[in-house]
């Protein structure tokens, strides 16, 4: 299992971080201040939110409600202010600069709103990019980025350009790249904001695909009839956990 390498130099065995067998993940005491030139704002105002192996989580909100902003903190993209993100067992953000960057890699699948692919490069190309920095030949970063788009069943659209594939295809390609590396946690943020209802539908029951594989999977939504499919719904108000239900 991709889990394996960092987990264990890096885990820390203090107590606190003997957390419940089944969580995964902890957000504990977030915050998150941004430096504006006229004034600063707290975008986050102290989360905590438990995360289990296996959970599929949907976390809504008003625009400007913070969601983006926990995202990228639990991702592993920018530091809060206070508090911490435990994963694993790993208190990420206590890890030096380089482990950050192999935490994201080896723990992380990150789908953005705006696919964000690479123009000038193949479906396939995509897919093998977060694996160009891993010590693999190139033919076994061809066959697990074609696994990968099998995956998101578009194998066949592996030499296309990202301009020659729907939005809705370009992405499951952008999904299939943030699976690549097998990573137990995907994070999308309103990753059906960009696509057509039924498109969006259709990419929704990819998630939920995977989260039957196994994935624990975190999607920001601002779409009730989505949010409603899966387990449990967190929703923000300005930068504080408003509810939080199970199904
Ligand atoms: N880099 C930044 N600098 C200053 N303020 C920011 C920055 N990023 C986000 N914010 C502010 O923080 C709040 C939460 O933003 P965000 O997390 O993007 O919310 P959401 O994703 O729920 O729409 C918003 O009021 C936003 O304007
Ligand atoms: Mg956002």
């Amino acid at each position: 299992m991709a889990t394996a390498t960092i987990h264990e130099d890096m885990k820390t065995g203090k107590p606190q971080d003997m957390t419940a067998e089944d969580t995964l993940l902890s957000i504990e005491g977030v915050t998150k201040h941004y430096n504006t030139k006229s004034t600063g704002f707290l975008a986050l105002k102290g989360v905590d939110i438990s995360v289990e192996k296996g959970e599929f989580l949907a976390i809504t909100g008003e625009s400007g409600s913070g969601k983006s902003t926990l995202l990228s903190i639990l991702g592993g993209i920018a530091p809060p202010t206070e508090g911490r993100i435990v994963v694993d067992g790993i208190d990420i953000y206590a890890l030096p600069i380089e482990s950050q960057a192999d935490f994201r890699r080896e723990y992380i699948g990150f789908v953005f709103q705006q696919f964000h692919l690479m123009p000038y490069l193949s479906a396939l190309e995509n897919v093998m990019l977060p694996l160009t920095i891993t010590k693999r030949t190139d033919s076994e970063m061809r066959e697990m980025a074609l696994d990968s788009l099998e995956r998101v069943g578009l194998s066949d659209k592996a030499a296309n350009l990202p301009s020659e594939l729907s939005g809705g295809q370009q992405q499951r390609v952008a999904i299939a790249r943030a699976l690549v590396n097998a990573p137990p946690i995907i994070l999308a943020d309103e990753p059906t904001g960009n696509l057509d209802t039924k498109t969006g539908a259709d990419v929704f029951d990819l998630f939920e695909g995977l989260n039957r594989a196994g994935e624990t999977v975190i999607i920001v939504t601002h779409n009730p009839e989505l949010s409603s499919r899966t387990g449990r719904t967190v929703r923000l108000l300005d930068g504080l956990v408003e509810s939080d239900i199970k199904r």
